[in-house]
């Protein structure tokens, strides 16, 4: 048991464990994708939330560890299914499994990685077992709503902010908020210190999913590791869009809606005229200022629970970077 205020600690013990983990050997297709998108990195945010969570109540992080992967393994699982329905080529700046293999692999290897989760969950102590397997099962299921709700809204015109809310709310929220709570719970923390981390992270995650729908078109390419532009091409209903759409008016919104129409166009067209639409609607800042309202609430959530201070800030520095990522 080692005390720290170094979130890098919670780093490599992660990346050991993730290492560690026997996903399975054969078939070789099966199982070389999930060590593929296990080893492509990624920000390891929902595991880390998850142990800094269980950090706040006591000195043994450590028993978190596997559950933290489980947290990880199921985000990864999601990646390589969601990949598929955006049709995305680009994953931390690699190939997408179903670009680099095929779709009935990502498939497969999605699936077997769900019941990877739930094989490291079993790790949890029997105490708190059941209650984490519930709320798990809650959350999984809520993101696949999510997930559907996403693609629901590509081809509706008439999404309202509060339906996007809840679609973010459900597809990336909450596993955000699970990580968090499942932390808090291992750790034997009481139920309204880990119903305040689950709230915080469900703030938390709308801001970060706005950060992501704003990166989809302002960042920077090299660094993003996803194809910039791609929300865009697909029409997805993302809070720059839903802004876009209440504010334009006059010739800018018939324009907007052409593009949202158009069947055949060249897609770098398509993503620098919607990015010039923006710009001119300043959806830019709009969506900045979301961002900051939603860690605000977030952080707020975090301030009120019941734990030693130091590493109360370890959780809101870490947070605190999110807000300004890049990736
Ligand atoms: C991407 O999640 C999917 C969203 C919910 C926006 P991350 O941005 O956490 O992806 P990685 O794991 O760091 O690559
Ligand atoms: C995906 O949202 C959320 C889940 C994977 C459940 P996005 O489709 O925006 O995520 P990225 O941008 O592909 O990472
Ligand atoms: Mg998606
Ligand atoms: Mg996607
Ligand atoms: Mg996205």
């Amino acid at each position: 048991m080692t005390q720290t205020t170094n979130p890098l600690v919670f780093l490599e013990a992660l990346h050991q464990e993730i290492q560690q983990t026997d996903y399975g050997q054969q078939p070789a297709e099966l199982y070389d994708p999930i060590s593929y998108i296990m080893n492509l990195g990624g920000k390891r945010m929902r595991p880390l939330l998850t142990l800094m969570a269980a950090y706040l109540f006591g000195d043994n992080w450590q028993k978190a560890l596997k559950p933290a992967v489980a947290v990880e393994v199921f985000h990864n699982f999601t990646l390589m299914h969601d990949d598929i329905m955006d049709q995305a080529p680009l994953r931390r700046g690699q190939p997408t499994v179903h670009e680099k293999w095929n779709h009935n692999i990502a498939i497969l290897s999605g699936d077997v990685m769900l019941v990877n989760a739930y094989e490291l969950l079993l790790d949890v102590e029997t105490p708190y077992l059941k209650k984490v397997l519930s709320r798990f099962n809650r959350t999984a299921a809520e993101v696949c709503e999510g997930q559907q709700l996403d693609m629901n809204f590509e081809t509706r015109w008439d999404v309202t902010e509060a339906e996007y809310i809840e679609m973010i709310k459900l597809k990336t929220s909450v596993l955000l908020g699970f990580a968090l709570e499942m932390g808090a719970i291992i750790a034997g923390a009481d139920d309204e210190n880990s119903q305040l981390l689950r709230e915080g992270g469900i703030d938390i995650g709308l801001g970060f999913q706005l950060k992501d729908d704003l990166l989809d078109v302002y960042g920077d390419p090299a660094k993003f590791g996803k194809q910039v532009g791609g929300d865009i091409i697909a029409n997805k209903k993302t809070f720059l869009l839903i802004e876009a759409l209440q504010q334009a008016s006059g010739p800018l919104k018939d324009e907007l809606i052409g593009w949202l129409r158009a069947t055949d166009f060249d897609k770098q067209e398509k993503v620098r005229a919607v990015t010039g639409i923006y710009d001119q609607l300043g959806i830019r800042q709009l969506t900045e200022n979301r961002i900051n309202d939603y860690f605000t609430r977030g952080f707020a959530n975090f301030q009120q629970v019941v734990a030693d201070p130091a590493r109360k800030a370890l959780l809101l520095d870490f947070t605190e970077q999110l807000i300004e990522r890049e990736s």
